[in-house]
């Protein structure tokens, strides 16, 4: 089968199951055709940089609330920001927080420029989440790449150089499978595969989309990969 079909099995399952979060539009927002909040997507890919979903949701509701836009944040004490960041760990995060804030409004005029190269140019935004803003909320067709993308690319392809030094190979087999009208929703469903389905211990490869199109899994040694480099 030709890679297309790969990643239409893998956009159709996530329309069944994606994964309901709060920065997310539901799947009726997106049938009609609304875009996610640049802003949103910007802070709840921060605070999960280093920090799981379910410890970001609380964090996520209270900076949204009290901070609906990149304008108030802007506008926002450090010392009020670093007093809710409290918690999430990685205060550099939060400092880049306010200082990215800033660049936006009085580089930008208050909008998050919608590239991943002008984005990744912001304090805080490196390669994963330049293309994670880039493709969620401005449909550029970056290649999204984190650990659990690793994960489920190294076993599709069986991908047997250890990382981090097969990552440009990963990255390019993950620009190869992302399409051009969905390519968040694409990098977010293969989140949702590798965080619920392609786990790194007991793989439930009988609920996967792409359990047909997988050579780890034809080899029956799915987890061996993704091989890490030894330390
Ligand atoms: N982890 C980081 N960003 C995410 C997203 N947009 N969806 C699910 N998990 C994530």
């Amino acid at each position: 089968l030709p890679p297309s079909s790969l990643s239409e099995e893998i956009l159709a399952w996530y329309d069944r199951n994606a994964r309901d979060m709060p920065w997310r539009l539901g799947p009726k927002a997106r049938r009609e055709g609304h875009r996610p909040d640049a802003y949103k997507i910007w802070l709840s890919e921060i605070m999960l940089q280093q920090t799981t979903v379910a410890a970001v949701k609380p964090f996520f509701a209270r900076f949204v609330n009290r901070w609906p836009t990149v304008g108030d944040l802007a506008n926002a004490e450090a010392s009020e920001i670093m007093a809710e960041w409290a918690g999430l760990g990685y205060y550099s995060r939060a400092r880049n927080l306010h200082v990215c804030a800033k660049e936006v409004v009085e580089n930008h005029g208050g909008a998050f420029p919608r590239t991943a190269a002008a984005l990744k140019a912001l304090p805080g935004i490196g390669d994963y989440t330049s293309a994670a803003i880039a493709s969620i909320a401005f449909d550029e067709a970056a290649p999204v790449v984190d650990g659990n993308i690793e994960r489920v690319i190294t076993r599709l392809y069986r991908i047997s150089a250890p990382l981090p030094g097969a990552k440009p190979h990963v990255k390019e087999k993950v620009t190869g499978l992302t399409p051009k009208d969905r390519p968040g929703d694409f990098a977010q469903a293969m989140m949702d595969l590798g965080a619920t389905i392609c786990v790194p211990r007991s793989p439930s490869c009988l609920l996967c989309p792409a359990a047909e199109q997988c050579e780890a899994r034809s080899h029956g040694d799915q987890t061996a990969y993704p091989v890490k480099a030894a330390k």
